[in-house]
C-alpha cells in the first residue's frame, strides 16, 4: 500500500485522482488544496467541476480510497508519492511578462513540502511547467538539512476537458519522465506500475525528465497549430466561395495529415495552448532562438485574430452597428462538455461586442457561474440566461459561441418567431445545418463558408 498525494484538487488533480483510486483500491489517495470552499464541493454531491463521467468515478472510490482535504501539511508528512498540479497561469508581471510561467504556486508547495517530509518520497510534475523546471524542482527539494532525497519524476497530463475521465481511463499514451539513476529508475517504475493497473504497458511511455516535459509542450503547440492552420484556411474560404468543412475533410482524409483537430472555429480557448505556446516561445528567446519562437508566436496571433475577425464580420453583416442591439451569445464555457470558461474565446468576444456597445445575454447549460467570473466588472452590463430560448427573445442576433450539443437540438423555427428581424446566426463553431436556418429566414455566417442571406444583391 502506498500512500498517494496529490497537491491542487483542480481540473487535473480531481479527475486524475479519482481515476487513479478507482483503479488502485490498494493505495490511499488523497486530493488537498488550500481552497477549502473547493475541498467542501469534491465532498459533497455537487462536485466543483463539472465533467461527464466525474461523478460516477468520483462516487466509486470516495470514502474507501479516495479522500479530500485541506490538512496539506498533515498529508504531506504522510505521503509516499507527492503529485502536484497546481496553477502554473502566465506571468503577469515582471519578467517575461505575457510569456513566462508564474512558478509562485509551484515554488510555495516544493517548499512545504520540504518543511513537512520526514521520510524519502516520490514527487511528480502534474502541472504543465517550463522545461528544465523539475531541475529548478529537484534543487528546492534536496537542499535540505534533514539528510532526505526526493526523486523527481514528470508526468505531464494530457486529459483534455470534457474528455477527462475517459482520457484517464483510456488514454493514448502515459507519459513518464525520470532520471537515469538507479533511484531516479525505481521511482520510474513506482509511477508505472500506478498507471499499469488499467493502461496496458506498451502504452505507458518512459523517457528522460527533459523529453517529457517538452513533449507536453510540444504535443499542445502542434495541436493549437492545427486548429490556427485550419482557421487560416477559413478565412481564404470565406474570400474564395471554397468551403472550410469541405476542405477539411479533403485534406484530413491523407493518413499522414489525419482528421482530428481540423474544426475551424473562433478559435482555441482553455487554460493550455495558449499558456504552453507562450512558454515554448519564452524558451526559444531565452536561447536566442527568434525564428523559431516567432514561428510558435504566429500561432497565438493568428488565433487572437480569428476572434476580432469574427467579431468584425458580425458588425458589418448587422449594417455597421450593433449599438444597443439585443445578441444571445450561445455558449460561455471554451468548449463542449465542460464548465470552464476561463481563456475561452466566448468571453473575448463577449468583451468586443460590449465594446461595440451591444446588450449582451450569454446562456450555457454548465458554464454561466464561471462566465460570470470570467468576465469580471464587465459581468454587470451582461444578463446570464440558462435558457436560451429566453435569451433569444427579441434578440437582433445568436452567436454560437461552444458547440453545446444542446443547441444544434433547438427549435430554431420557434426561435426565429421571437426574435427581431432580420434576424441573423452566426454560428462561430460549424454546428448548425445552415440550409436549414436559412429556409426558415435567418440570414447565416458561418465560419469559412460563404453567408447564406435574403438581402437583395447579396
Ligand atoms: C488540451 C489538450 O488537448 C490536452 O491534451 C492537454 O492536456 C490540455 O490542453 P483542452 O484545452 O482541455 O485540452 O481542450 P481541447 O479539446 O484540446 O480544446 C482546446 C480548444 O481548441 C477549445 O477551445 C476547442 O473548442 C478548440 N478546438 C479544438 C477547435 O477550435 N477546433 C478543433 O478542431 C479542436
Ligand atoms: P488545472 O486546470 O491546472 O488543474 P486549477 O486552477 O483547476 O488548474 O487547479 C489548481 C488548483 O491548485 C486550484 O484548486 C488551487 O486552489 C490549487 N492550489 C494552488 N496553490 C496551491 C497550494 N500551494 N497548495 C494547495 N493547492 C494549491
Amino acid at each position: 500500500m502506498s500512500n498517494i498525494l496529490c497537491i491542487g484538487a483542480g481540473h487535473v488533480g480531481g479527475p486524475t485522482m479519482a481515476v487513479i483510486a478507482k483503479h488502485c483500491p490498494q493505495h490511499r489517495v488523497v486530493a488537498v488544496d488550500i481552497n477549502a470552499e473547493k475541498i467542501a464541493a469534491w465532498q459533497s454531491d455537487r462536485l466543483p467541476i463539472y465533467e461527464p463521467g466525474l461523478k460516477d468515478t468520483v462516487l466509486s472510490a470516495r470514502g474507501r480510497n479516495l479522500f479530500f482535504s485541506t490538512e496539506i501539511e498533515r498529508h504531506i508528512a504522510e505521503a509516499d508519492i507527492i503529485f502536484v498540479s497546481v496553477n502554473t497561469p502566465t506571468k503577469t508581471f515582471g519578467r517575461g511578462a505575457g510569456k513566462a510561467a508564474d512558478l509562485q504556486y509551484w515554488e510555495k508547495t516544493a517548499r512545504q513540502i520540504v518543511e513537512n517530509s520526514t521520510s524519502p518520497k516520490i514527487v511528480v510534475e502534474k502541472s504543465t511547467l517550463p522545461v528544465r523546471t523539475s531541475e529548478a524542482m529537484e534543487r528546492i527539494l534536496n537542499s535540505n538539512d534533514k539528510g532526505l532525497f526526493f526523486d523527481v519524476i514528470s508526468n505531464p497530463e494530457f486529459l483534455a476537458e470534457g474528455t477527462a475521465i475517459r482520457d484517464m481511463e483510456d488514454p493514448d499514451r502515459v507519459l513518464i519522465g525520470g532520471r537515469e539513476t538507479d533511484s531516479g529508475q525505481v521511482a520510474v517504475q513506482a509511477i508505472v506500475d500506478i498507471y499499469a493497473q488499467w493502461v496496458p504497458r506498451d502504452r505507458i511511455i518512459t523517457t528522460n525528465l527533459w523529453s517529457s516535459e517538452l513533449s507536453k509542450l510540444a504535443a499542445n503547440a502542434f495541436l493549437a497549430q492545427r486548429i490556427s492552420s485550419i482557421n487560416a484556411i477559413a478565412s481564404l474560404c470565406e474570400k474564395t466561395e471554397a468551403d472550410v468543412s469541405e476542405v477539411a475533410h479533403a485534406i484530413g482524409t491523407d493518413d499522414r495529415i489525419g482528421p482530428n483537430f481540423l474544426r475551424a472555429s473562433i478559435g482555441f480557448g482553455g487554460s493550455c495552448f495558449k499558456k504552453d505556446i507562450l512558454n515554448l516561445v519564452y524558451l526559444s528567446e531565452y536561447y536566442g532562438l527568434n525564428e523559431v519562437a516567432a514561428y510558435w508566436e504566429q500561432v497565438v496571433k493568428m488565433n487572437e485574430y480569428q476572434k476580432t475577425n469574427f467579431v468584425a464580420k458580425m458588425v458589418d453583416a448587422m449594417f455597421n452597428t450593433v449599438t444597443g442591439k439585443r445578441i444571445a451569445l450561445f455558449g460561455a464555457a471554451f468548449k463542449a462538455n465542460t464548465s470552464d470558461a476561463r481563456n475561452s474565446p466566448a468571453i473575448d468576444i463577449c468583451q468586443a461586442l460590449l465594446e461595440e456597445r451591444a446588450q449582451i445575454v450569454i446562456t450555457d447549460p454548465h458554464a454561466l457561474d464561471n462566465a460570470r467570473e470570467a468576465l469580471g466588472e464587465a459581468a454587470e452590463k451582461v444578463v446570464f440566461e440558462p435558457d436560451p430560448y429566453a435569451a433569444a427573445q427579441g434578440a437582433h442576433a445568436i452567436a454560437i459561441l461552444t458547440e453545446w450539443r444542446q443547441f444544434v437540438e433547438l427549435d430554431y423555427g420557434a426561435i426565429h418567431e421571437a426574435m427581431i428581424q432580420p434576424a441573423f446566426i452566426f454560428d462561430g463553431r460549424n454546428i448548425l445545418d445552415h440550409r436549414a436556418l436559412h429556409d426558415l429566414g435567418y440570414n447565416v455566417y458561418a465560419i469559412g463558408k460563404p453567408p447564406r442571406t435574403h438581402f437583395p444583391g447579396a
